[in-house]
């Protein structure tokens, strides 16, 4: 991905950014048979090492504790390890439904969970995410109090929309990967993913419902940051 630094300037910033999320999981988390499991199967199954970071994971059930949050639905699952975090947070009568086109993620991600306890609140819908949410609404799915997207970026402008459909007031739309390495502020970007997320931003932006900021951030997973929308109306 394009940006403004030399290679050089990049690696050094990466190191101190990993040395500080290094800092803090050592001082605010403790061994995590569970997660460090997740991670470790998604790896050697050759799922990519895109999960969000613990810290990240960390902020999501912060999130969804203070929400109070009963029921989560997550774009996006992979091996399970956001999805992981998400769960914890819920009570034990939570649910959290989480949608994934790939049926090898979909699998890794179903055992990382039953390993981790959560097999009874959650549950993984493979398929197009579209598609799901689409299912979602017309079968009158009950509005979910947590959003999180991370699937496929061009997707999020779709994604929204129906998720539009699927909250309630008091409801909290959280999206990954908005800020790409400051290629998000780049309006002649080619990359389709930029351009996509723009006009999910602009969506979240001209929503009179939502109240809508970008939280810029740095991490193990580099440069990068997150939309937070919290739905002020029904
Ligand atoms: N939330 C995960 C990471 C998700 S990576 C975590 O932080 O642990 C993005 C996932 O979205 C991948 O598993 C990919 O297969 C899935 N995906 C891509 N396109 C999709 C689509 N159209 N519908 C549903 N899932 C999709
Ligand atoms: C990609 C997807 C993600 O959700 C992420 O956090 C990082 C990278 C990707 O598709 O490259
Ligand atoms: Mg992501």
């Amino acid at each position: 991905m394009q940006d403004n630094w030399t290679t050089r300037e990049r690696n050094t910033m990466q190191d101190t950014w990993t040395t500080v999320d290094t800092y803090i999981y050592d001082v605010f988390e403790t061994p995590d048979p569970q997660l460090e499991a997740a991670l470790k199967s998604a790896e050697e199954a050759g799922l990519p090492p895109i999960s969000v970071a613990p810290n990240q994971g960390k902020l999501l059930s912060i999130l969804a504790m203070s929400l109070q949050a009963h029921s989560i639905l997550e774009i996006g699952t992979l091996g399970g390890y956001s999805t992981i975090w998400l769960a914890r947070s819920l009570p034990h009568d939570g649910k959290l439904l989480s949608l994934e086109v790939n049926p090898k993620h979909a699998e890794v991600a179903r055992a990382n969970i039953e390993r981790a306890g959560l097999s009874g609140i959650v549950e993984i819908q493979v398929g197009a995410a579209l598609d799901t949410l689409q299912k979602l609404v017309l079968d009158g799915h009950a509005p979910f109090d947590l959003v999180f997207i991370d699937a496929d970026k061009e997707n999020y402008p779709g994604y929204l929309e129906w998720t539009l459909k699927l909250v309630h007031k008091g409801s909290l739309i959280i999206a990954d990967n908005i800020v790409r390495n400051g290629a998000v502020a780049d309006a002649t970007s080619p990359d389709m993913n930029v351009s996509a997320v723009r006009r999910f931003n602009a969506a979240l932006a001209a929503e009179p419902r939502l109240a809508a900021t970008v939280y810029q951030s740095v991490s193990i997973k580099g440069y990068d940051g997150m939309a937070l929308a919290y739905v002020v109306s029904d």
